[in-house]
């Protein structure tokens, strides 16, 4: 089965149990690098929306526009600094994710450019090294190498912002990360790069279990709900990552980016209720059953 289709499966297989008394009305701010945010759901790192979606062509600001309306975080992904510029124009908080270019002058740049800008954090998506035939990745015409722990912990050093890495999707990974520094994993198999991924909530306890009291732990890919986000925060997930779901919104501008992050957190709020709880630091992974 394909790894997308696992992903879907396993979410639905989870359900939750009601804890309704004593329950209250929940709050959803979430607290991040010093920040304060209203919800826990954020976008993901998307990147050429303007260019593969013709029909949004200016869909990477309307995407960071919408994310800062909601009062959501914003992820970038791959693109040029004027791109980014008019991202962060937009006041939008936003973690930069840069690809694993083989050109390590351009990795420092960008990282230096995203502090100087004052990003909320900077990152590598480590999923993006190698192509599908185990080589380095060509993407989008350029070419990514290989990086090591040292590597990483080279790009730790480069920043004053918290690094984070995306694509982390074992125990394993996310030790050597905690390890070196990193200030936050995206648990993640980037929609499903590598057949057979496990899906990341089924992965995410182990994770938690092992690194979850040194950093924050996102989780994306396949999120389109307000139900699959809280089973993900409910497995003790710090926030989550909304990308291709939000396209089609990106498509219509800002505002009904917004308004589908806050639908999505209102449906997050409701079970947090119906499941007693009061806010994003007290979720509970014992009202989640997998039938
Ligand atoms: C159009 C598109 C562009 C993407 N570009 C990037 C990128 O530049 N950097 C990155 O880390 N992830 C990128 N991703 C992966 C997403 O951040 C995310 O990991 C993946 O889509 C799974 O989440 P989703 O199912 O909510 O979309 C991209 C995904 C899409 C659909």
């Amino acid at each position: 089965m394909h790894t997308k289709e696992l992903t879907r499966q396993y979410f639905d297989s989870l359900y939750l149990e009601q804890r309704l008394m004593d329950s209250c009305v929940p709050e959803t701010d979430l607290w991040l690098y010093g920040k304060k945010f209203k919800t826990p759901i954020m976008t993901a790192a998307l990147s050429h929306l303007g260019t593969f979606h013709p029909d949004a062509p200016n869909g990477m600001v309307d995407y960071a526009k919408g994310a800062e309306l909601a009062g959501a975080v914003h992820w970038y992904g791959m693109g040029e600094e004027p791109e980014f510029e008019a991202v962060m124009a937009t006041g939008a908080s936003t973690i930069r994710i840069v690809k694993p270019y083989a050109d390590e002058a351009k990795i420092e740049r960008q990282l230096k450019h995203a502090e100087s800008l004052g990003a909320l954090a900077v990152g590598m998506d480590i999923d993006h090294m190698f192509d599908l035939q185990g080589n380095p990745d060509i993407c989008v015409g350029e070419a990514m190498s290989v990086k090591s722990s040292e590597d990483l912990r080279r790009y730790v050093e480069m920043t004053k912002l918290p690094f984070v890495v995306k694509g982390v999707l074992s125990v394993q990974d996310a030790v050597k990360c905690a390890e070196i520094g990193v200030r936050g994993i995206v648990v993640s198999h980037h929609g499903g790069r590598m057949s057979a991924a496990v899906p990341p909530l089924y992965i995410l306890p182990d994770i938690v279990k092992a690194v979850g009291h040194k950093m924050p732990i996102f989780v994306d890919c396949g999120i389109c709900s307000g139900t699959d986000a809280y089973k993900a925060l409910a497995l003790c997930a710090t926030a989550v990552s909304v990308g291709i779901h939000l396209i089609p919104f990106v498509k219509q501008g800002a505002e009904a980016v917004a308004k589908r992050i806050d639908d999505m957190t209102a449906e997050m709020k409701g079970i947090m209720a119906y499941t007693g709880v009061k806010n994003c630091k007290s979720f509970d992974a014992g009202v989640v059953h997998r039938l």
